[in-house]
């Protein structure tokens, strides 16, 4: 396999193209939304969720078209996620991906209307037939991608993650937060190819338990670095779980004890794909830097 930084990178380029074609740069005055949108699109993200999805589907031999759009989709829910998670309102941050925060940079509703528009064309994106020439498979996306970012997903974990602030919060409670506020869009993202190439079997339950782990050891890294790593690293601010009085692994059970979880999830995420042969060893490999990794 080339390496996980190559695979990494190839994977950042195809979402990128794809995502220039769906967020094209605005001609003449009235382009300040756009403006924004392609502002904290192109960033610099890690686009992790994507390269989730295209390995995902790279399993199947899905057509890198249909999983590529899929790809740029998860990747527009997951911006706008942090466009709206550094709102005053929200996590108060002024640095994202190395630069000032949308909201910083433009203003608060422009803000807002970034998160509302990359959102709502995620979804366009995944019901036009470039996404499957199958409706009800594009039905089907289009579905669990709504349930990853709702009120049973992402959503509903920023409402718990907020909410906890003021409150202490039990280890599951945390699990349960956790799960909800990064780990649905994982589990949306690894099963992604299995939708797309109409696998319900066990190929996709194994996808499912990866998932799981992954997403869980993805939080707690998060959490780990805003801990002990470096603004200069990871192009945010640091220390403000704590100052915040979020509910994290680290705050519950200390640096070691969480790094420790994190590590037996990636190991549990791997055991996961063993029916797999060597065309899972990118999930392998990013299943081991998501817990290693330094941003
Ligand atoms: C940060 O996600 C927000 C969390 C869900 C913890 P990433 O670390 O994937 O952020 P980018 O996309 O690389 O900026
Ligand atoms: C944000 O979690 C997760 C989502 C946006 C859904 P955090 O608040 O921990 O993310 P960072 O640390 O600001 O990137
Ligand atoms: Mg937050
Ligand atoms: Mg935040
Ligand atoms: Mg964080």
């Amino acid at each position: 396999m080339r390496s996980l930084d190559d695979a990494l990178r190839e994977a950042a380029d195809a979402v990128g193209e794809a995502l220039e074609s769906l967020v094209p740069a605005p001609e003449g005055a009235d382009g300040r939304l756009v403006e924004a949108m392609r502002y904290s699109l192109f960033a610099g993200g890690k686009r992790l969720r994507p390269f989730l999805v295209l390995s995902g589907a790279d399993l199947f031999e899905v057509p890198r078209a249909w999983s590529v759009n899929t790809a740029a989709a998860i990747e527009m829910v997951h911006t706008y996620s942090l466009v709206h998670d550094d709102l005053p309102a929200m996590d108060d941050d002024d640095l994202r991906r190395g630069k000032p925060t949308c909201h910083i940079a433009f203003d608060e509703a422009t803000a807002i209307l970034v998160g509302d528009s990359l959102l709502t064309l995620a979804f366009e994106a995944v019901t036009t037939p470039a996404g499957h020439p199958d409706a009800a498979v594009r039905a089907e996306i289009a579905c669990a991608l709504a349930r990853a970012a709702g009120a049973d997903g992402m959503a509903g974990g920023q409402a718990i993650d907020l909410a906890a602030e003021s409150r202490d919060l039990t280890l599951d409670e945390v699990i349960t937060l956790q799960r909800l506020k990064t780990g649905a869009l994982f589990g949306f993202a690894c099963e992604a190819g299995a939708i797309l190439a109409r696998e319900d079997g066990t190929a996709r339950a194994a996808l499912r338990d990866y998932a799981a782990c992954i997403g869980l050891a993805f939080q707690i890294a998060d959490d780990l670095l805003d801990h002990e790593g470096t603004e200069a690293d990871l192009g945010k601010a640091v220390g403000k779980d704590a100052a915040a009085g979020k509910a994290t692994f680290v705050g519950l059970l200390g640096a070691d004890e969480a790094r420790r979880r994190a590590e037996a999830l990636a190991d549990d995420a791997i055991a996961a794909l063993s029916a797999f042969d060597e065309k899972a060893a990118p999930l392998r490999a990013v299943a081991r830097y998501i817990v290693e990794r330094r941003h």
